[in-house]
This record gives structure tokens, sequence and C-alpha cells, in this order.
């Protein structure tokens, strides 16, 4: 027998349906509340609304499980590559050789960008952010493919995933290459998708550039890990402006300005802000753990925390033995990471972070690797939005298939009832 929930406002009960998940989540179902009683919820930050149902990705909190199409974290950055498990993600089924094959060579057709795109570039001081400036030629996409997706045609709809996996790489690295004042270069259509990655940012007309083997494994197993993470912050934008029926890649770049936010994406870059000025002062973690825990302090330990893992975040754990790996192969000795070490050690072992199931984050470690690619710090995030494009076009595409309706949710007004409008005279 199914479940129902009783609600009582002044008196009157009303009922409504409970529905549960693959998983037993248990959600009450409140579609039909303000029509049946006049009153909405209300639930800043929505820690406990779900937006809609999703076939994509489960995790629970509580216990530290992250599953892409049921598929665990652990087994996928392990055992797979990130163009697989973005095909997993996209399509819900772990693709086989040919398929693979095909989702490589059909995203290697879109690797081209506009080269007007490049006269948008050149308009951006150096000193942009990379972010700002992905955002932005995210968007700028759009003027180049005007072409609205029908959502109902699947190979429209294909190639709308090919093209934004193989433009939004090439993009995201010449935000670099603007910033350093590196000319700008294509992807090359005869290697893979994460070595092009690393010739997009560091390869030079000067010379060859070499590409070491650990790195791409370490950086395929970050995308993996970053891939999708339901309905948070930026994937919500990417739903939210979707579900107006904005385009593809108008939704993607607002979800790029979400993430971009310290709480959010931002975190690994202030991850990194943080352990810097924590050198500069003397290097003094305890100090800082200090200021982290007083109330009338602003600082948060960046890295620590998150609002769905309340006992571990279980890509925090598979990086942080990639950071291990990447560090003793690469023979880096550095004394921000030497910091960064002792923070952790010492903030796992105290009672405010204890108590408050506070633990090192996905962006903690992540910012270190990424400092020991020699990736500059205003690109950590750039680097998680790479990461997670098949978690947003995935998201984008079940939203706009099961027609979901616009996202538009409710307020309780507090402002002024009913005034008299008083001319300028009398103000
Ligand atoms: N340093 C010190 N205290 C903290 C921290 C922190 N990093 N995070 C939470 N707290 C305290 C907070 O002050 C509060 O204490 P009290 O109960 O005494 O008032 C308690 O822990 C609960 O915090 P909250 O802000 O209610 O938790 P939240 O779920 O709303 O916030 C968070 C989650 C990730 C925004 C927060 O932990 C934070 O600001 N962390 C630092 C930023 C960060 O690393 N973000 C990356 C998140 S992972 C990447 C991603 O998925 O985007």
């Amino acid at each position: 027998m199914s479940k129902t929930a009783i609600l009582e406002i002044d008196g009157n009960k009303y009922e409504f349906p409970v529905i549960v998940g693959s998983e037993n989540e248990v959600a009450i179902d409140i579609e039909k509340l303000r029509a049946a009683t006049g009153a909405i919820t209300l639930d800043p930050g929505y820690k406990n609304s779900g937006s809609c149902k999703s076939d994509i990705t489960f995790l629970d909190g509580e216990q530290g499980i992250l599953r892409y199409r049921g598929y665990a974290i652990e087994d996928l950055a392990e055992k797979a590559n990130f163009l697989e498990v973005s095909y997993l993600v996209i399509f819900g089924e772990l693709p086989t050789v040919a398929q693979l094959e095909k989702f490589e060579n059909d995203i290697r057709k879109y690797t081209l960008v506009n080269e007007e795109m490049k006269n948008i570039i050149d308009g951006f001081p150096k000193t942009a952010h990379p972010m700002g400036v992905l955002s932005s030629l995210t968007s700028a996409l759009t003027a180049f493919n005007p072409k609205v997706v029908n959502v109902e045609n699947e190979e429209e709809m294909y190639t709308a995933v090919c093209k934004t996996m193989g433009k939004f790489l090439v993009l995201a690295t010449w935000t670099f290459r603007k910033t350093s004042g590196f000319p700008l270069n294509y992807y090359d259509n005869t290697k893979g998708y994460v070595e092009n990655f690393l010739r997009l940012m560091f390869e030079l007309p000067t010379g060859p550039y070499t590409i070491n083997p650990v790195i791409v494994d370490a950086l395929d197993k970050l995308f993996i890990l970053h891939a999708d993470h339901e309905q948070n912050c930026s994937t919500s934008t990417v739903r939210m402006v979707g579900s107006s029926h904005a385009g593809l890649f108008a939704s993607i770049s607002a979800g790029v300005s979400a993430l971009w936010g310290p709480l959010h994406g931002g975190a690994n870059q202030a991850v990194l802000e943080m352990l810097e000025e924590i050198q500069k002062d003397g290097g003094d973690a305890e100090k800082y753990l200090a200021k982290a825990k007083d109330k009338n302090d602003p600082f948060r330990l960046m890295g620590f925390g998150h609002r769905v893992y309340k006992n571990f975040d279980p890509r925090a754990k598979i990086i942080k033995k990639a950071a291990d790996e990447v560090l003793a192969t690469l023979g880096v000795n550095d004394p921000i990471l030497n910091i960064a070490k002792q923070l952790e050690e010492s903030a796992l072992q105290d009672e405010y972070f204890k108590s408050r199931n506070l633990y090192p984050n996905v962006d903690f470690y992540s910012g270190i690797i990424y400092r020991a690619l020699g990736i500059p710090t205003d690109m950590f995030t750039v680097l998680f939005a790479i990461g997670r494009l098949p978690g947003w076009i995935a998201q984008w595409k079940e939203m706009r298939v099961n027609k979901e309706p616009i996202g538009r949710p409710r307020q309780v007004y507090t402002g002024y009832a009913l005034r008299s409008f008083k001319p300028m005279n009398e103000r």
C-alpha cells in the first residue's frame, strides 16, 4: 500500500502522497499543496526540497556514497576514462568499444571553434578571471550556433552533446592562453581528450610538448570525480535556465557562473589562496584553525565541509590517494603542501570539526594536485567546469526530455503592505 503524509493547518487535514526513490529516499509530493491549502513551503537553500526526479546520480551524504547511473565512483575512477564516464552520465549506459570510438570521433568533428571567437577573446583584458571569460565565451557560442536543438530528435541531441564537449574544452583552455599571452592553438584530432587538454594548455609553437601519462591519468580521475553531483548549485542553475527553453550553451554558461563562487567550485582556488596566505603569515596552521573556529571571525577553512556529505566525501578519499601518487611520481616538494597536510591532520582531530562532521572535501585535494601539475590557481575552477560538463549536459537533457515545467519558486513576501503613493514634495 502506498504511504501518505498528513498535514494539518488550522484544524484541516490534508493528505499528500509519499514517493520513494530507487534507493529508498522518501519524499512528500507537495505538487498540489498550494492548490489544496493555499500555503507554500519555505526552505531557504533548498536543504529539504527535491526539485526533480532524476536517474543520473545517486549520493548518500551520511554514508559517503556517490554513484553515476548505478556505478560506484570508486570503480569508475579506477577502471574507466573520462569520455567513457561522460558517455555513461549523458546517455545512461557504459559505452561499448564501438560506441566510445564513435563518441570520441564525433566530438572531434566539433573541436574547431569559429575563428571569429578570437575577436571576442581579444576584447577581454589579460587580467580577466578565466571563469568569467569562459562563461562569456560559452554564451557567445550561441551566436555561432543559433539553431535551437530539437530535443525530441535524438540525432540532433547527440550532435549538440558532441559539439558542446568539443568546443567547451578548447574555449576553457583558451582562457588560460589569453591570460598567459600565448598564441591560441587547436585541438589535435589524433590525440585523446585529456591529452588534448594538456596540449591546449601548455604546448607552445617553439617546441614539442611531452605528455606525461601519470598526469593524464590523474586528470582523467579528477574529471571523472567531478562529472556529476546531482542537484548542486551549478547543476540546478543549468536546469533552471534550461527550463525556460534557453539553449544548451546559454544554460551551460549560467552553470559556469554558478560554479565560480568560492562556496561551490571556486573553493579549489580558495583553498590554495588560503594556504598561500598561511605560508606568508609564517606557516602556522594552528592559528588558522583557531580563526576558523572563532564565531566572531568570518574566516572558514576552505576545502572543509560539504552541504550533503556529513560523514566523508568519497571523492576526497580517491583524490587523496591520487594526490599522494602524483606528488611522489613528480617528486614535488612544496612547503604549501606541508601546510595542507598539517591543516588536514589537525582539523581531523579537532573537536569543533569532528562534532560538525567537517571533513576535507574534493576541492581540498584537487587544488593540491593542480598546483603540483603546474596549473595556475585561477584555472582550478575551470578544470572543475571541464569535469562537470557531462553532468550539466546530462541534467539539461534529462530535464528537457522529461518535459519539466519552467522552474519558478514562490516566496513569502515580508515587505510593506499597500502604501499610498507620496508625491515628490512630501517625501
Ligand atoms: N570552516 C569552519 N567552520 C565551518 C566550515 C568551514 N569550512 N564549514 C562549516 N562550518 C561550520 C559552520 O560555521 C556551522 O557551525 P555552527 O553549527 O556552529 O553554526 C556548521 O559548521 C555547519 O555549517 P553550514 O554553513 O550550516 O553548512 P552548509 O551545509 O550550509 O555549508 C559549505 C556547506 C560547503 C558551504 C561549508 O562547509 C563551507 O563554507 N565550506 C568551505 C567552502 C568549501 O570548501 N566549499 C566546497 C564544497 S565541495 C565542492 C562542491 O561540491 O561545490
